[in-house]
C-alpha cells in the first residue's frame, strides 16, 4: 500500500512539472522510472503493481492461495529442472499426449478413413483448431486457420493482402522484429518487383530494447501499403499497443498485422473489435503442441473471400475440394489461405493445450502470468541488486506493456551466467548480444521456480560461479 501511495504521489508531481509528458504515457513511465533510479529509489518492485515479500516461505503461500498451480501437474517436467524456456518450446502436458496417442491410434486402426472418422475427422483439423483458437485472439471462427508456420503464413498473408498498385508500395518493419519476418518481408517485396533498400522502411529502435510506438507512427503514411509488427517483441518481452498501432495504421489506409508468436496463450487479444487486418503465430510456445508444431492465422472478416496469392488445394472449398477440378474455388473463410494437408501429428497435441486453456480461459491466464511475471521483477529487484554484477531489466516493468517473459540483461558475461544456470537445472535461454530471457509459463511454473531461481542466480554471481564456465557459443541457444 505504501509503495503504492509512495508511486501515485511522485507519477503526480512527475506530471505537473512535466505537462508536456502527459500525452505520451509509455515515455512519461519510461521518464519516470529513470528519473526514481537516478534519485536513488532502488524497489522500484511496486510499478508491477503487486505487493510480495522476499522469503521462500512467501512464495509457498503464493503456491498454495492460488487454484490455477493445479495445472502444473498436467505437465511432464523434466527431471531436476526448474523450465522458464515455455516461450521458445513449451513442456509437454497429459493432455496433449493423449491426443497424440490418440491421432496414432486412429491412424493405426482407421487408416486412410481417418480423413472422416478420426474424432474430429482430420479433414477439418485446421478448422476445428481454429474455432478452438478464436477466443484467444478475440477473432471470428471464420477469421482462423491453424496452418502452415509462423513465416510461411507471412509469406501468405503479405502474397495476399500487399498491391502495390493500389495501395502504398513501401512496407514497415520494426528493427528489432524477429529475423524470419525481415527475411520473409524482404523477399516478398523482391518477388513483387520492389527493392528491399528503397521500399522497406525499418522503424529504429531508441534504445536497442523497445519500440516506441510513436517512431513507428511518426513513420506511417500513404507511402506504406503494409505494415508487419510484433504482439510481444521476442528479445525484451515489450508488449505493444496493438490498439494505437491498428487505429494509426487505418487512417493511412495501411494494412496492419502483427505477429504473435510470444503472446499467444499468455496475452488475450481483440483482434476482431479492433479490425487487425491480419496476424501469424506459432504453437509451440505458450501453447506447448510440441517441437515444430504446425502454426496459425487470422484474417479478418473484410479481407475473407479475396483469392490466396499462394493457392493450393487444402486452401479449396471443402465441399467441392474433391471433385479435383483444376480451377481454384476458394473457401469463403481464412481457411482459403491453407496451402498442402495439414499434418495430422504435429496437429493433435493442439487439442489437448487448447482444451486446457481454454477450460481456464485467457483472461485468468493473464493474471497469472502478469503475477508471476510481476514477483520475478520484485525479486530480480530486492534480491540482485548491488551484486558484483549489475543487472538491468529490459523488459518494460508496467505489466500493460509487458508480455509473458522477463529480459534480463547481466551488464557482463550473460552467457556464462546462462550456462551456470543451465548446469544448476534452471532452463532459461540465452539471445544474443547479452539477453538472458526467463519465461515463467502461466500453466505450470510454480512462484517457488521463481524463487529458487533468483536465489540460485544470487548464487551463481556471489560466489563467481559463472567463471567456471565457456563463453564459445553452442548451436542452438
Ligand atoms: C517472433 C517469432 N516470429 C517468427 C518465428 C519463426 O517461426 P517459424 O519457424 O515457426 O516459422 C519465431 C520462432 O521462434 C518467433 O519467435
Amino acid at each position: 500500500m505504501r509503495f503504492k501511495m509512495t508511486f501515485v504521489s511522485i507519477t503526480f508531481a512527475v506530471q505537473k512539472s512535466f505537462p508536456e509528458m502527459n500525452n505520451r504515457r509509455s515515455f512519461r513511465r519510461k521518464y519516470l522510472y529513470k528519473l526514481l533510479k537516478k534519485i536513488g529509489v532502488r524497489n522500484m518492485g511496486f510499478m508491477t503493481g503487486e505487493e510480495f515479500s522476499s522469503g521462500v516461505d512467501f512464495a509457498c503461500k503464493l503456491d498454495q492461495d492460488d487454484y490455477l498451480s493445479s495445472y502444473r501437474q498436467e505437465f511432464y517436467h523434466p527431471r531436476d529442472t526448474i523450465y522458464l524456456d515455455g516461450n521458445s518450446l513449451g513442456l509437454f502436458s497429459h493432455r496433449a499426449e493423449k491426443k497424440l496417442l490418440q491421432a496414432l491410434k486412429e491412424w493405426q486402426e482407421l487408416a486412410i478413413a481417418g480423413w472422416t472418422k478420426a474424432e474430429p475427422p482430420w479433414f477439418w483439423y485446421g478448422e476445428k483448431l481454429g474455432e478452438l483458437t478464436a477466443p484467444l485472439l478475440g477473432a471470428k471462427t471464420r477469421e482462423t486457420i491453424v496452418t502452415g508456420s509462423t513465416t510461411l503464413n507471412i509469406h501468405q498473408l503479405i502474397a495476399t493482402l500487399y498491391q502495390p498498385e493500389t495501395i502504398g508500395h513501401e512496407i514497415l518493419i520494426d528493427e528489432l522484429n524477429f529475423p524470419s519476418d525481415h527475411y520473409a518481408v524482404k523477399s516478398q517485396l523482391k518477388l513483387l518487383g520492389g527493392d528491399p533498400d528503397k521500399d522497406l522502411i525499418v522503424v529504429k529502435s531508441v534504445d536497442g530494447v523497445t519500440i516506441a510506438e510513436e517512431d513507428i507512427i511518426e513513420k506511417f503514411s500513404q507511402k506504406v501499403g503494409l505494415a508487419l509488427l510484433p504482439s510481444v517483441q521476442y528479445q525484451s518481452g515489450q508488449l505493444l499497443d496493438i490498439e494505437r498501432l491498428t487505429e494509426a495504421a487505418h487512417r493511412h489506409n495501411i494494412i496492419i498485422g502483427f505477429d504473435l508468436a510470444h503472446s499467444i496463450g499468455a496475452v488475450p487479444h481483440q483482434l476482431s473489435d479492433l479490425g487487425v487486418d491480419f496476424a501469424v503465430w506459432c504453437n509451440y510456445k505458450y501453447l506447448n503442441a510440441g517441437p515444430g508444431a504446425v502454426g496459425g492465422l487470422y484474417l479478418n472478416n473484410k479481407h475473407l473471400g479475396r483469392e490466396p496469392a499462394l493457392a493450393g488445394w487444402w486452401g479449396h472449398d471443402k465441399s467441392t475440394q474433391f471433385e479435383m477440378k483444376k480451377d481454384f474455388r476458394s473457401a469463403d473463410t481464412a481457411g482459403a489461405l491453407q496451402i498442402g494437408t495439414i499434418p495430422v501429428l504435429s496437429s493433435a497435441p493442439l487439442f489437448g493445450s487448447l482444451e486446457m486453456i481454454n477450460e481456464i480461459g485467457i483472461e485468468k491466464v493473464r493474471e497469472r502470468s502478469l503475477k508471476l511475471t510481476g514477483y520475478l521483477l520484485y525479486l530480480i529487484e530486492k534480491r540482485l541488486s548491488g551484486l558484483k554484477i549489475d543487472f538491468s531489466v529490459n523488459t518494460p516493468l508496467e505489466p500493460e506493456r509487458r508480455g509473458g517473459h522477463i529480459a534480463l540483461r547481466p551488464h557482463r558475461e550473460a552467457y556464462k551466467i546462462n550456462e551456470a544456470l543451465k548446469d544448476r537445472g534452471i532452463i532459461g535461454d540465452f539471445r544474443e548480444p547479452d539477453t538472458i530471457r526467463l519465461a515463467p509459463s502461466p500453466l505450470y511454473t510454480s512462484f517457488q521456480d521463481i524463487w529458487k531461481s533468483v536465489d540460485e542466480l544470487r548464487e551463481i554471481v556471489i560466489n563467481d560461479k559463472y567463471q567456471e564456465f565457456s563463453s564459445s557459443r553452442s548451436e542452438v541457444t
